[in-house]
């Protein structure tokens, strides 16, 4: 989603909708925005494009010198207009971005206070528990900043309030939201794009931190509350649409935008009241009837496709056969007739994935493709096209895209359980309950972002280095070797751990470092045996994942990064973030050109 807020002169909402028409491509399935005209709020709302809210706004018109606006990805096929942002209460509007997870109980909570709800948004608790606040009797800074602590999970924010001709804020709790400086007026978007017409003069909000806006300009607190100073920065005009934000290079950028485009994913994908995977999209086929899932993709999808695997048998007894689409393609492999390929690809035009759709459809296959790019080739050729909402990725190196591929698999798989009477409700509602939780974890991963700064310096050193993983750490293990080659040039691989001590166990000395995936699930004893043989042997370990357990079998490790508590399920999303920051602070430290490594291509259109 996007959000965009103004506080200016007289005419805003033309400069909002102006703002989220650059916005649209974060969603554009409902929009609204609302100003203050008198003092008094005021909403227009519409589903579908923005055209639909101009339409409105030119049948009735909004005054206000003060507004904010909001455009949406539909959240499970409700794109209608009482689930439009804004949403507001007669003290307050509020737009969001990002998921609020902890708001069925927020909401449970304010109902039993006596609050009634319009809608079944987590952002409606937003504006109720902070109209609730103001009840008692604070201030909107007060009610907001005893607000914030209270809620879970990663998103941005923007409220505006009756009677405040001078205020807007902010808040940015992962997801991104920057400030623009304007003459006599001062502005608030998700990012530079929204704010080119306005200004070129903007201050990124940092991680927890949040800003009280008026036309003089903006008072930003951190999240303990204090009053902290953030750098302005001049935006070149060109540099709008390819946009870093305050990162050095789009890797850095996509790798921190996870929490966002995972949570817009999920949306799509999740009934968050029901607690329920709604597919956005009808099947052509019964995953109950199915006797197999054929997968098929290249590198980092590919690998995503491997992680899918276990959760695909696991979650939905589905038997799944997978290969990479280069041997796919011509091994001539039997597939039956009304069975299912999946094909996985963030650009959609990789060649050799496109050849091996094109083979499963001439066997009479069923195809479901996951596609970033909606309108390539791929998902034109494909009979069902589930889109992961990642946004364009211009690093070479696929990261957002990847999470995203994994979240719209774990979908899939969870559907796919449904369908087969493999999966009960319960287990539905506590899947979705892990899932919801994703972006903020993911938040809480990157934290780690300064201890893996200092590790890369080690891992620059090596010649070598081994990645270890069990389950669906495995095909992780596969791709944080993946990363690591492909933008630092360290040659590395990926193991099943348990199939260390047939062969590789003899690489193991001193100089190689060996990263060791393992979260807390099934087989973390198993791997913590295996992480005993390496040690023995004198190899020096980097262990991704739980610091209790391994302490408790008394592992000597050169460096734990320690993974915030969470269902095994979903452990491959948020242990992507440590895997992924340590290529690129490997590859930043070694001076390599991350976003264009050499002899590699973004879209591979050859074979
Ligand atoms: C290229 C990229 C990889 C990517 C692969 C598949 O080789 O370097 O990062 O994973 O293509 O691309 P796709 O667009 O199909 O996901």
């Amino acid at each position: 989603c996007g959000i965009v807020g103004i506080v200016g002169r007289e005419g805003v909402a033309g400069h909002l909708v102006e703002a989220l028409r650059r916005l649209e491509y974060r969603g554009y399935d409902s929009a609204g925005v609302a100003t203050l005209e008198h003092g008094r709020l005021e909403r227009r709302r519409a589903e579908g494009k923005l055209v639909n809210l101009e339409a409105k706004l030119a049948q009735a018109p909004l005054a206000g010198a003060i507004g904010i606006g909001h455009t949406r990805w539909a959240t499970h096929g409700r794109p209608n207009e009482t689930n439009a942002h804004p949403h507001a209460t007669k003290r307050l509007a509020v737009v969001h971005n990002g998921i609020i997870e902890n708001f069925r109980e927020l909401k449970a909570e304010l109902e039993a206070a006596g609050v009634r709800f319009e809608s079944q948004t987590d952002t409606e608790v937003v504006a109720q528990l902070v109209s609730h606040l103001m009840d008692g009797g604070l201030g909107p800074v007060e009610a907001v900043a005893a607000a914030l602590p209270r809620l879970h999970g990663a998103f941005a924010l923007g409220f505006l309030f009756a009677g405040g001709e001078d205020l807007l804020i902010g808040a940015r709790h992962g997801a991104p939201l920057a400030i623009g400086f304007g003459e006599g007026a001062t502005y608030l978007g998700s990012d530079a794009l929204a704010l080119a017409p306005f200004t070129s003069e903007l201050t990124y909000l940092e991680e927890g931190d949040w800003a009280i806006l008026s036309r003089a300009g903006a008072e930003i607190r951190d999240a303990d509350g204090r009053a902290v100073e953030r750098p302005r920065q001049t935006i070149a005009t060109q540099a709008y649409r390819i946009d870093k934000g305050n990162h050095r290079h789009f890797m850095g950028k996509e790798i921190h935008e996870q929490p966002e485009v995972v949570g817009r994913t999920l949306s799509h994908y999740v009934d968050l009241a029901e607690g329920r995977v709604v597919l956005p999209e009808a099947l052509p086929f019964d995953f109950g009837k199915l006797n197999r899932l054929y997968i098929t993709a290249c590198g980092t999808a590919y690998y995503a496709g491997l992680v899918a695997r276990y959760w695909f048998e696991q979650i939905a007894r589905l038997p799944v056969e997978i290969d990479v689409a280069s041997e796919a393609r011509y091994r001539e492999a039997p597939l039956e007739r009304d069975g299912l390929t999946l094909v996985i690809s963030q650009s959609g035009e990789t060649a050799d994935t496109l050849a091996s759709l094109r083979y499963a459809k001439s066997q009479g296959q069923h195809t479901l493709c996951v596609v970033n790019v909606p309108t390539s080739t791929i998902a034109r050729e494909s009979s069902v096209v589930m889109p992961t909402l990642a946004g364009p990725e211009i690093g070479v190196a696929s990261t957002k895209a990847f999470a995203c591929q994994l979240t719209v698999l774990l979908c899939l798989a969870i559907a796919a359980g449904r369908a087969r009477g493999t999966l009960t409700a319960e287990r539905e509602r506590a899947l979705i309950d892990a899932l919801i939780t994703v972006p903020g974890l993911m938040a809480e991963a990157l934290k780690q972002e300064g201890e893996i700064e200092g590790l890369a310096r080690e891992v620059a050193r090596a010649r070598d280095v081994l990645y270890l993983g069990r389950g669906t750490s495995y095909p992780m293990a596969l791709e944080g070797a993946l990363k690591l080659k492909e933008i630092s040039y360290i040659h590395a691989e990926g193991y099943a751990a348990g199939e260390l001590k047939h062969g590789p166990i003899a690489l193991i000395d001193e100089s190689v470092p060996v990263i060791v995936i393992a979260p807390h699930d099934g087989v973390f004893e198993k791997t913590v045996s295996n992480m005993q043989e390496v040690a023995a042997r004198g190899g020096r370990i980097i262990l991704i994942g739980d610091a209790k357990g391994a302490a408790e079998h008394g592992l000597d490790t050169l460096a734990t990064l320690t993974m915030p508590d969470l269902d095994a399920t979903v452990a491959p999303l948020v242990y992507a973030l440590p895997i992924q920051l340590i290529a690129y602070h490997t590859a930043v430290f070694m001076g390599k050109d991350v976003d264009q490594p050499r002899n590699l291509a973004k879209s591979v259109t050859v074979e």
